[in-house]
């Protein structure tokens, strides 16, 4: 931990010290699984510089080339079923603060299943999770670690080439968003972790969450386009900074 956080996890313990800290929702991106292997979207070696977003990630460029998008994302099943791709300790710290206290909520923008796999249970996927099927015909949700091959077939209703993974494109709504609204009013602590802050809706928590008066807690070595809007900022990787973060609060 660089000597700067050192003194931010103090100034945090004073902040935190007679409070009432739960529920603790924490905010989760790309970041958070950068140190299991998984690339991010943005910055160098990220997903939306080698394949633009419009391509792949809007309901139209399913209609219009499903055989794209569906190797796109059958790619990032690929890389999410490798056995090197495991939980880190930042996953891991986020399930030991739920199994120690009561309130701990994850709201995760990410398609992988890493808390999950930590063994965090109390997790909002709010952009779908990638291990499933969609049928966009019978709306028929499936967990499969298979390509989704073109053409293709549900089951379900008999339709072709109706199956999609269900992950959320742009201009789609979110899935969980009362759920959030709820979460984020009545968080008593907010942490952001590994999200650059540019998609919303995600990107407007933290300023809900502080209108509602929770300490807000951002992790990430990079400034990101909400940072300033933390009380407090940790400039470091997930795995740095997490362990230290769930001890202080528990
Ligand atoms: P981004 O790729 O936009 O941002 C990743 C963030 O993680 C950046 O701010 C990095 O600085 C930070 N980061 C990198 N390594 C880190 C580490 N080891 N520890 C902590 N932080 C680290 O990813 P998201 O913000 O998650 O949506 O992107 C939001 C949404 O945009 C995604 O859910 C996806 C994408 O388009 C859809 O596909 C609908
Ligand atoms: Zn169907």
């Amino acid at each position: 931990m660089k000597l700067k956080s050192y003194w931010h996890m103090y100034k945090l313990k004073k902040a935190l010290k007679n409070k009432s800290l739960l529920p603790v929702v924490i905010l989760t991106g790309a970041g958070i699984s950068a140190e299991s292997g998984l690339a991010t979207f943005r910055g160098q070696g990220g997903l939306w510089n080698g394949t633009p977003i419009a391509e792949v990630c809007r309901p139209e460029a399913l209609a219009e080339n499903s055989q794209k998008v569906l190797s796109f994302y059958n790619h990032r099943r690929l890389d999410l079923i490798q056995d090197s791709v495991i939980p880190n300790v930042a996953h891991e710290a986020l399930a030991s603060l739920e199994s120690i206290l009561d309130e701990v909520y994850i709201i995760t923008q990410n398609v992988d299943n890493l808390h999950e796999e930590a063994g965090s249970r109390k997790i909002f996927h709010i952009h779908g999770q990638l291990l499933k099927n969609r049928c966009g015909n019978c709306k028929d949700i499936t967990y499969s670690e298979q390509e989704i091959p073109f053409p293709n077939y549900c089951i379900k209703c008999q339709s072709n080439n109706s199956l999609r993974p269900d992950v959320v494109f742009f201009k789609e709504q979110p899935y969980f968003m009362p759920e959030c609204a709820s979460l984020i009013t009545n968080a008593k602590v907010f942490i952001a972790i590994g999200t650059s802050g540019l998609v919303y809706p995600a990107a407007g928590f933290v300023k809900q969450a502080k209108q509602n008066g929770a300490i807000c807690i951002e992790v990430n070595p990079n400034v990101s386009e909400t940072s300033k809007l933390f009380d407090f900022t940790f400039r470091e990787k997930a795995t740095k900074i997490l362990p230290y973060l769930v001890k202080l609060i528990t």
